[in-house]
């Protein structure tokens, strides 16, 4: 059993829907590049930067806004892939990387919180890239759009402006078909919500503990899952 496969550990480093799953389903048709370097945007506690450390020899670097990256150092450290894992503690809007550093960008359950601007794509994510390198994204979306009238009960979990991140997959693909550096080739809802959302809502986190209401409230109707692919030009 590797470590990503230990429900324990999962349960203690997951920060809302299993990322390792769902990551294995965007990563399903997608080779990913074998050297260079990878950004996981977004990390949380990184656990899909352990799974991208295990699956290429690519330099990941993990960066995140909310998590330290000494804890998040540590944790690779015990896992001995402190060397293939660099740790980054920032905002990603504040452009803490050189333009063209990565061959890729993979980014799990973490795009929608600052990407859902039209500038964000072209202004601070697709310059990252180097020419034809992919853009990979996975978010909670909407299964059709609610805004003008969000169920009650849910408003009691979520926010008006928690709502705000969520959207159609029609409203994603305007605002990623407006882009005049990357091109959209895929984007489309994913297989894995039951599976990913089970994971997260048996766990004791008490954010964990929070979404289960939601979810039991009519959350399960209306969110689903979205998958991007996008490519820099
Ligand atoms: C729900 S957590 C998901 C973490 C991890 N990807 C996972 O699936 O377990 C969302 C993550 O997005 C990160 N995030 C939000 N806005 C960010 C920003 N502007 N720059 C970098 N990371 C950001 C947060 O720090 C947070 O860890």
């Amino acid at each position: 059993m590797t470590i990503l496969q230990d429900k324990d550990y999962l349960a203690e480093n997951m920060m809302g829907p299993n990322s390792v799953v769902i990551m294995e389903e965007l990563l399903s048709d997608i080779s990913l590049p074998i050297d260079g370097n990878i950004l996981d945007l977004g990390c949380g506690r990184g656990l899909t930067s352990i799974a991208l450390a295990q699956r290429t020899k690519a330099q990941i670097y993990a960066l995140d806004l909310w998590i330290d990256a000494d804890e998040n150092r540590k944790r690779f450290k015990k896992l001995h892939l402190d060397g293939k894992i660099t740790c980054v503690n920032a905002d990603i809007l504040d452009k803490p990387f050189i333009p063209k550093f990565f061959e890729t960008i993979i980014s799990i359950d973490s795009y929608h919180y600052f990407g859902n601007k039209e500038n964000i794509l072209d202004e601070y994510i697709a310059p990252l890239v180097k020419k034809d390198g992919l853009i990979l994204m996975a978010f909670p979306g909407l299964k059709k759009d609610i805004h003008d009238n969000i169920p009650e009960t849910l408003l009691d979990y979520w926010s008006k402006e928690d709502f705000e991140c969520f959207h159609e997959i029609e409203w994603w693909k305007n605002l990623f078909l407006k882009s005049e550096n990357t091109t959209l080739l895929n984007i489309q809802q994913m297989n894995c919500f039951d599976m990913a959302w089970n994971d997260w809502l048996a766990s004791d986190n008490p954010f964990a503990v929070e979404d289960k209401k939601a979810m039991q409230c009519g959350g399960r109707d209306i969110m689903n899952l979205i998958s991007v692919i996008l490519k820099k030009k």
